[in-house]
């Protein structure tokens, strides 16, 4: 497929310097997370105040808080527990008195077994498998205490939001290597002398967090806004569905197979198990191309690559072509929730695998072109800050390692019948 000149490179897309923890933005970070301005700016240019915007994969609902900002109504689906929580209640308004009322609470709490006035009571710690391999016994202790003051908070809404802060907290007292979102045990020297203040970090975060929500109640709109468990690779449609579908989707796809490439599952396994979310050990698994049908895609704008890759290794070749077949599969059922009149922009990664480069932009223009789609254009930018593998080894052979990902593609397309 030839996109010829509707393909450019624009650098006032890479917004090198902004601040991307704005508003609720700053709750909880996440692999691979959109940043907030291109949402915003994808908003201003095609989003209409009191219209309807869908994002089906997202995470922790970057392009849903920009649309209440805006003041578009918004639906946001993701097969993952934790993210749906934290997208949630970065949408969720609380007033600032009663939360302030239940933080003073909290602290108080904090307080009273910090400064020795109360003993840490005797709570049993729940039944997690490895749960010493990852957290001093230490931490287990403080962890359960906040767990225990958590689950005591009656308004759903505060308990959502000290939970999130919760969450965030949990990894950062983990012997997990903070360099990589994959869950991989910090080395022992630095280990003995990792002494995480458990209250300390969980306080800063509920403080940053409060702030983010005073300034997003400030300017959000009063628009609807909700997350659901929708998986359209499955063909189950997000909801609630407004009546003449959705005008604009905005959403960043993972950019393969979770196995290989950003292990969402991975990254919030160990605050899944203890908030006692579903499938806290299957995300990557259920997540987009994690399992292997045999089926072969022929005639699109992946397929020479995949046939290059399956010369070098069948086995790959297939999971890369289950990602695609997962791809179009979601396509297909986001077509069907659009408006006749409907933008969606995709930002993807054109990844490589085994040497070869995949063209996810222009698949993403072939499936949507299939439903009466016209690309518009596809702006390639820089990632300066996203957290993402650089580097890969993609014959995983030790020091033989090559450039994967230091751009992304906006592709936007809209349907015009
Ligand atoms: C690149 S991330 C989205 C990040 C998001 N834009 C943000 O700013 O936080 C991709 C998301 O797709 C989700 N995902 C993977 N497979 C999915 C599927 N089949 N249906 C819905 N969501 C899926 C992952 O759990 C992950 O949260």
């Amino acid at each position: 497929m030839y996109m010829g000149n509707l393909r450019r490179k624009d650098e006032s897309w890479d917004y090198r310097t902004a601040d991307t923890k704005e508003y609720t933005h700053c709750f909880h970070t996440y692999p691979a997370m959109m940043i907030p301005q291109i949402a915003r700016r994808l908003l201003n240019q095609y989003g209409v105040e009191g219209e309807w915007l869908l994002d089906p994969y997202c995470g922790t609902g970057t392009s849903l808080v920009e649309a209440s900002l805006f003041g578009m109504h918004s639906v946001g689906c993701d097969i993952n527990p934790l993210v749906r929580l934290i997208a949630t209640t970065k949408l969720t308004p609380i007033p600032l008195k009663t939360l302030d009322s239940e933080l003073n609470k909290l602290n108080d709490a904090l307080f009273q077994v910090e400064f020795g006035v109360d003993k840490i009571p005797d709570t049993p710690i729940p039944k997690i498998p490895n749960l010493d391999y990852w957290f001093s016994e230490e931490v287990i202790i403080s962890i359960v205490y906040l767990l225990d003051c958590i689950n005591k908070i009656e308004d759903e809404a505060v308990r959502n939001f000290i939970t999130v802060a919760f969450s965030e907290t949990v990894r950062e007292v983990s012997w997990t290597r903070t360099s990589t979102f994959k869950l991989h045990r910090m080395p022992a020297e630095k280990l003995e002398n990792f002494n995480p203040d458990v209250f300390g970090t969980f306080r800063k975060k509920l403080n940053r967090n409060r702030e983010g929500l005073a300034a997003y109640m400030e300017k959000r709109k009063s628009v609807e806004a909700s997350i659901c468990d929708a998986n359209t690779v499955d063909g189950e449609l997000p909801m609630p569905r407004p009546l003449g579908g959705y005008n604009l989707v905005i959403t960043s796809p993972p950019y393969g197979d979770s196995q290989t490439t950003v292990a969402y599952g991975q990254f919030s396994r160990l605050s899944a198990e203890w908030l006692g979310l579903p499938n806290a050990r299957k995300i990557d698994r259920i997540a987009m191309g994690g399992s292997h049908a045999s089926e072969t895609l022929t005639d699109t704008p992946v397929s020479s690559a995949i046939d290059r890759i399956r010369s070098i290794d069948e086995k790959r070749a297939r999971e890369v072509a289950a990602f695609y077949i997962d791809l179009e599969r979601s396509i297909n059922s986001v077509v069907q929730t659009v408006s006749p009149r409907s933008t969606v922009c995709y930002v993807v990664g054109n990844r490589r695998v085994k040497d070869v480069m995949l063209p996810t932009d222009e698949f993403v223009v072939y499936a949507f072109g299939k439903y009466g789609f016209t690309h518009k254009e596809t702006i390639i930018r820089n990632i300066p800050n996203k957290r993402m593998p650089i580097k890969n080894s993609p014959s995983n052979v030790a020091g033989q390692t090559s450039i994967t990902m230091n751009e992304e593609n906006i592709v936007i397309c809209q349907r015009t019948d």
